[in-house]
C-alpha cells in the first residue's frame, strides 16, 4: 500500500485521533436508540486493539446519520459508545461534543490504551464544510491522525480530511486503518490483475448511479451480468416497452453506449431474459420516508422482452436466475454490486438470493475470490446468512462505488505517503 498505515506507526504514549464510520442503522425500541447492524463497529475493533496494544490514547471521531449541523437527539453516538466498549472488553469514555474545552480537558487525562469517543461531527455544518477552522479545532487532540473510515472516506469533510492535513503540517503521522487498507486491498489492488473469469453482476434501481463503474469494468471484466431496476433502462435503449419498471430514459445513450463498448471488447454482456412482474398499487399508508405504500398485485413470471403497459419488473426471472448462476459457477473472481430485485419482498427476492448462493457456492468449492461491493447487496447476503461465505464484504456504500469508478478518495489522498 502506498500509504503509511497503522503497522508502521508507533503510538506509544501519543494522542491518536481516530477517523471510524460508524454510521450504523439505528432504531426506536422503548424510548432507547438500540443499534440494527454493527458490523461497521465490530470492522474497527483490529485497528483499535493494535493501536491500544501500542500503548496510544484513542479518541475517536465519527458522524452518525444526516444532522445537518443540530444536535438532533436521535443521532447521538452515545449509544454506539455503549456498544463499543462491550465489544472491546474495555471502557470506552464519552463527551457529548467534538470540540472545545471538555474534549480536550477529558483527551488530556488518557492514560496509554484509553478510548474516547467524541459526540457526531455533523452536529457542525462545519463538519460537512470542511471548514478549516474547524478542523484545527478538531485537531487539538491530535497528535497522530488514523483513518479507518473507508465508507466515508470519499467526502472531504473535516474529520474525514481537514484533520490529516492540520496534523501533516505540523509534522505528524497520518495513517490508515487495518479496516481501510482491506478495503483498498480487496476493491483496489485485488482487481488490477484479476484471476479470470472475472465475473462483474451489477444491479441496483439506477444506470446513472453505475455507469462509471460500468464503463471501467469493460475494460477487466470478462462478462457481465446485469439485474435490478436498471436493467429496463437497458431495455428501453434496445426499443422494448418497459411498462411501469423504473427507468431513466434520459439514460439509454449511456446504456447503449455500453452495450456497444461490450461489443467492441469482447465482453460477455447479460441481460435478463425473462423477468419477475407485478402492477404496482398505491395504498394510502405511508412509508418511513413519507412515501406511499406501494402493494403489488398478480405477480407472475415474464417470458417477453416487453412488460406490460400496466405491470413493472422487480426481479430477474428462473431463466435469468439460471443463466446467471452458470456464468457465476465459471468465475475465479466475482465482484457484485446490487441487488438483482426489490428483495425487501420475499416475491421479489429469489433472483437476488439465487445468485447469493451461486456466489457463496463457487467461492466456498472452487477457491474463487469474490468480494462485495457494499451497499444493499452486502444487506442481501446477511439477510440470505451467507455473509461469512464470501471472501470480503466491504462497509463502503458511496464509497465503494467512488473507488471502483477509479476516483481517488479524499480521507486516502490525505493520508502520509509511504517511502
Ligand atoms: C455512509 O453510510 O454511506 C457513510 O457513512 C457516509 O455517509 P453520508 O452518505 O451521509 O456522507
Ligand atoms: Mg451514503
Amino acid at each position: 500500500m502506498a500509504k503509511l498505515t497503522v503497522r508502521d506507526i508507533n503510538a506509544r504514549g501519543k494522542r491518536v485521533f481516530v477517523r471510524v464510520d460508524y454510521n450504523v442503522p439505528l432504531e426506536e425500541k422503548d424510548g432507547k436508540m438500540v443499534i440494527t447492524d454493527e458490523t461497521r463497529i465490530v470492522e474497527t475493533l483490529p485497528t483499535l486493539k493494535l493501536l491500544i496494544e501500542q500503548g496510544g490514547k484513542l479518541i475517536l471521531a465519527a458522524h452518525l446519520g444526516r444532522p445537518k449541523g443540530k444536535r438532533e437527539p436521535s443521532m447521538s453516538l452515545r449509544p454506539v459508545g455503549e456498544r463499543l466498549a462491550d465489544l472491546l472488553g474495555r471502557p470506552v469514555a464519552f463527551v457529548d461534543d467534538c470540540i472545545g474545552e471538555k474534549v480536550e480537558k477529558t483527551a488530556g487525562v488518557l492514560q496509554p490504551g484509553d478510548v474516547l469517543l467524541l459526540e457526531n461531527v455533523r452536529y457542525y455544518k462545519e463538519e460537512e464544510e470542511n471548514d478549516p477552522a474547524f478542523a484545527e479545532k478538531l485537531a487539538r487532540v491530535a497528535d497522530i491522525y488514523v483513518n479507518d473510515a473507508f465508507g466515508a472516506a470519499h467526502r472531504a469533510h473535516a474529520s474525514t480530511e481537514g484533520v490529516a492535513r492540520v496534523v501533516a503540517k505540523r509534522g505528524g503521522q497520518c495513517a490508515a486503518g487495518l479496516l481501510m487498507e482491506r478495503e483498498l486491498k480487496f476493491l483496489g489492488e485485488e482487481l488490477e490483475n484479476p484471476a479470470r473469469p472475472f465475473v462483474v453482476i451489477l444491479g441496483g434501481a439506477k444506470v446513472s448511479d453505475k455507469i462509471q463503474v460500468i464503463d471501467r469494468l469493460l475494460d477487466k471484466a470478462d462478462t457481465i451480468l446485469i439485474g435490478g431496476a436498471m436493467a429496463y433502462t437497458f431495455r428501453l435503449a434496445q426499443g422494448y416497452s418497459t411498462g411501469k419498471s423504473l427507468i431513466e430514459p434520459d439514460k439509454t445513450d449511456v446504456a447503449k453506449a455500453a452495450l456497444q463498448k461490450a461489443k467492441k471488447k469482447g465482453v460477455k454482456f447479460l441481460l435478463p431474459t425473462d423477468d419477475v412482474i407485478a402492477e404496482p398499487i398505491k395504498t394510502d399508508k405511508l412509508d418511513k420516508k413519507g412515501k406511499p405504500v406501494i402493494d403489488y398485485q398478480n405477480v407472475r413470471t415474464n417470458t417477453d422482452p416487453n412488460c406490460p403497459d400496466n405491470a413493472a419488473g422487480l426481479d430477474i426471472g428462473p431463466a435469468t436466475v439460471k443463466k446467471y448462476s452458470e456464468e457465476v459457477a465459471t468465475a475465479k473472481t466475482i465482484l457484485w454490486n446490487g441487488p438483482m430485485g426489490l428483495f425487501e419482498d420475499k416475491r421479489f427476492a429469489e433472483g437476488t438470493f439465487a445468485v447469493a448462493r451461486a456466489v457463496a457456492d463457487v467461492t466456498q468449492k472452487n477457491g474463487a475470490k469474490s468480494i462485495i461491493g457494499g451497499g444493499d447487496s452486502v444487506k442481501a447476503l446477511n439477510k440470505a446468512k451467507l455473509g461469512d461465505k464470501v471472501t470480503f464484504m466491504s462497509t463502503g456504500g458511496g464509497a465503494s462505488l467512488e473507488f471502483l469508478e477509479g476516483k481517488e478518495l479524499a480521507g486516502v489522498a490525505a493520508l502520509t505517503e509511504r517511502n
